[in-house]
């Protein structure tokens, strides 16, 4: 399937080198989105020399796959969630510091003539007869106490029970913004590459990045890759999740420009619409589960598709994309040093909200290392210990952990002979002893690799959709040969090759 997002079609593609040699510099930045390029961005403006090592292309991952918008509240379990686990205050001071995140994308927008559709747009939250209203209600009050400007209209037409909107939030081209912002930077002294794989990172006086293109020497790194490559103790306490996105043309109306948060009665779906050169288009996000945990995840589109049917006269399905997130056990993204760690910045845990979160994580590295003050380094400090807050989805989540680990170890076995691994599917073997991620392509060519994460030593699990092995346990993606795709591992799932026997 093609899982190309709607986000191309505006934004021309942007081409960087790769890195061919040893280079020196002040800051290494792993990871080539929105937290990395706006990290660059930051610093090279106050003169550190500072090199991005994106493996992919620049803003073609997490950020290039998001949705686009830009707003002040939170996602998930919302800001009474966040009040209850915190604080009144704490919850405010998510808010703020993420509104002035928004301003900054804003203004970077207009200081360096940034062409990437964005628009002010309200970020509306309702629910219809059989949704969460008390969702929505506790929303509200959370809204109002963290002194937003709410009104009560939400400006769509559905039948709304009940809902609110919140002024002045945003909405732009994620790809087109980062990836324009990336060329603007790119000078000898912030030089950004894509297809430049990390493969190994190690702190001493100074710190070395060992890259597939040359190795980098940099009194300090930042870990932008939306959770730290390698093995960090805040893994622990991350709950990887995969969401869907889908983008259609009307044959009726469009919604206005805004953010819709649609609270059914267990998670929201959230609507958009967005301009393109094929007509504007409306794209509904949703139907999230955690990583490695639904191989047929083909019905997650479908049911996105039924939802925009039900409520919508659909004229033709046009994009079907999905990303990944990672859900912090307190409700808080941790960003700074690591635990562990004095030269290396960590940004994680950004759930569904990371363009905003991203940036603002950027915004706080960057005054850490630039040593200055920022007011919101203390509330997001990447090695907090917060037991109360964080005790049930951490228990939860390493229980989840733990349960792959030996369970899959244990029991998963999906095939005995190879002719039973179809088209299309990928199946777990033992293989000469070995527990093998089996995958058959459409030409009928097997591809075998290892089932054993490289992280942390998890069983991965087939994506049918993405075509991919998935690891339930931190999130780890692997292609069918093995190449990392995303996540915290490193290394590649190894190669096996099949004897004659075995097959
Ligand atoms: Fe950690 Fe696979 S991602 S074990």
């Amino acid at each position: 399937m093609d899982t190309t997002p709607v986000w191309k079609t505006n934004a021309q593609e942007i081409f960087f080198p790769s890195l061919a040699n040893d280079i020196t510099v002040d800051v290494a930045i792993v990871g080539g989105g929105i937290t990395g390029i706006t990290a660059a961005y930051l610093l090279s403006s106050a003169g550190k020399r500072v090199v991005v090592l994106e493996s992919g292309k620049i803003a073609n991952g997490s950020t290039g796959h998001s949705t686009g918008n830009l707003y002040a509240p939170v996602g998930n379990d919302g800001l009474h969630s966040l009040k209850s686990k915190w604080s009144e205050d704490v919850m405010r001071q998510v808010v703020t510091s993420r509104a002035e995140a928004v301003d900054f994308i804003e203004a970077t927008i207009n200081e360096l003539n940034i062409e990437c559709d964005f628009k002010r747009v309200p970020w509306c939250l309702f629910a219809e007869k059989s949704g969460n209203k008390s969702y929505v209600e506790a929303e509200r009050k959370m809204a109002e106490k963290a002194g937003l400007t709410i009104s009560n209209e939400v400006p769509l037409n559905l039948p709304v029970e009940t809902g609110f909107s919140i002024l002045n939030q945003a909405q732009f081209n994620p790809l087109q913004y980062t990836s324009s912002l990336a060329q603007k930077i790119q000078s000898d002294n912030c030089q950004v590459y894509d297809f430049t794989k990390v493969t190994n990172v190690k702190e001493g006086e100074t710190c070395t990045v060992e890259t597939n293109g040359g190795t980098v020497t940099a009194s300090q790194v930042i870990m932008a890759t939306h959770t730290p490559k390698g093995i960090y103790l805040v893994h622990t306490s991350m709950e990887p999740y995969r969401e869907y996105a889908v983008a259609v043309i009307l044959n009726s109306d469009y919604p206005p420009p805004g953010i819709f948060w649609n609270m059914l009665s267990t998670q929201h779906y959230s609507l958009r619409t967005y301009d393109t050169p094929d007509g504007r288009m409306l794209i509904v996000i949703g139907e999230s589960h955690k990583v490695g945990t639904r191989e047929w995840n083909n019905e997650c589109f479908q049911k996105l598709e039924g939802f925009l049917r039900r409520k919508f006269d659909v004229a033709s399905i046009e994009y079907k994309w999905s990303a990944q997130q990672y859900r912090s056990s307190d409700g808080l993204p941790h960003i700074g040093i690591s635990t562990g760690n004095k030269k290396t910045y960590i940004a994680t845990g950004f759930a569904a909200d990371g363009l905003t979160y991203g940036t603002l994580a950027a915004m706080i590295i960057s005054d850490q290392i630039l040593e200055r003050e920022n007011k919101w380094s203390n509330t997001y400090k990447a090695g907090r210990l917060t037991p109360v807050a964080s005790f049930t989805n951490f228990v939860k989540e390493n229980v989840s952990v733990g349960f792959h680990l030996v369970k899959d170890h244990l029991t998963k076995k999906e095939a005995e002979q190879f002719d039973q691994v179809r088209s299309k599917e990928g199946k777990i073997m033992t293989v000469d002893g070995k527990k093998c991620a089996v995958h058959r392509d459409e030409e009928g060519n097997l591809h075998v690799v290892s089932a054993i994460c490289t992280h942390l030593g998890c069983v991965v699990h087939w994506n049918w959709n993405e075509q991919s092995w998935d690891c339930p346990c931190h999130g780890s993606r692997f292609t069918v040969d093995g190449e990392v795709i995303e996540g915290p591992a490193i290394a590649s799932l190894k190669k096996i090759t099949i004897t004659t026997e075995s097959r």
